[in-house]
């Protein structure tokens, strides 16, 4: 029983409590993507602190516009080939497209995720029409991350992969967002592309730790899609994504040097903000 805690008791594996103890002493957590077990050896090699298998590999694996085609038996698949590759980070596997549409069929999936795929917290791309669902899966003791700002499998309906909450009427209905989804129980909340002073507004609004793309400096925590940081994702890149690759020896050296990036505080800067 609880082997898991006893495989490498220097290294011991990131909970709740721990992203919640580094929310509380300003520790900054350093997230980052992953969709194969070889760089899931390479991120806890690095010591990155949350490793979500995104649904972004339907762009970055699968060559799609969009992470609308991605299913939900690619995201278990996806997400049991990382697990095998992580010890230390807190995994997180997203929820894809119209896999949550009702709390029934969000219980299942996530089920399948957690049971399948072995993740530890699924995520889903919430609004305020997603705050029952966050709630009926918290009531079943799921750890959920709401998705928050940015969220790509709705591009289609809102016209592109665009920043949001730049209005002030966006921006309070982003922050009522945020605080109804951690009330329904969100353990975790990630912002994607809005302007830094509002990732900081919902970060020091929220008790609970917020994790951002985009989002600006002052969130508790970054996450990037790997293949973004490491200069391997070919064309124009988001205003956000810094190549660590650059100067770094190895692809271990260029991830270790988005952790300390990360915790140091030296990134995101100015010219990765909105
Ligand atoms: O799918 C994904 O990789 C994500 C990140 C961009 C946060 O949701």
């Amino acid at each position: 029983m609880y082997t898991h805690l006893q495989r490498d008791a220097t290294r011991p594996p990131v909970t709740l409590s721990t992203l919640a103890r580094m929310k509380a002493d300003g520790e900054k957590i350093a997230s980052l993507t992953c969709y194969d077990a070889s760089f899931a050896v390479l991120l806890d090699a690095a010591d990155v602190d949350v490793v979500l298998v995104g649904d972004s590999l339907g762009m970055v694996i699968q060559g799609h516009s969009t992470t609308v085609p991605v299913t939900m038996d690619q995201m278990v698949y996806h997400c049991a080939c990382v697990a095998r590759g992580v010890h230390r980070p807190f995994l997180i596997g997203d929820l894809p497209f119209m896999s949550y549409p009702s709390r029934e069929v969000a219980l299942e999936h996530s089920v399948r995720l957690m049971q399948e795929g072995g993740v530890q917290m699924v995520k889903l791309e919430s609004g305020g029409k997603q705050t029952d669902i966050v709630e009926f899966l918290a009531g079943h003791d799921i750890a959920v991350c709401a998705h928050v700002g940015l969220k790509p499998q709705s591009v289609h309906k809102t016209g592109g992969f665009r920043v949001q909450g730049r209005e002030r009427e966006t921006a309070a209905r982003l922050l009522e967002e945020a605080r109804q989804l951690e009330s329904a129980g969100a353990d975790i909340v990630l912002l994607e592309c809005i302007p830094a002073s509002l990732g900081k507004t919902i970060s020091a609004e929220l008790h609970v730790p917020v994790i951002g793309i985009g989002a600006g400096p002052d969130t508790d925590g970054q996450i990037l899609v790997t293949y973004d940081m490491l200069d391997i994702t070919t064309g124009r890149k988001p205003r956000f994504v810094r190549n660590f690759m650059e100067g770094a020896g190895d692809n271990l050296e260029a991830l270790k040097r988005y952790v300390r990036a990360v915790k140091q505080r030296e990134y995101p800067a100015p010219e990765h903000c909105f």
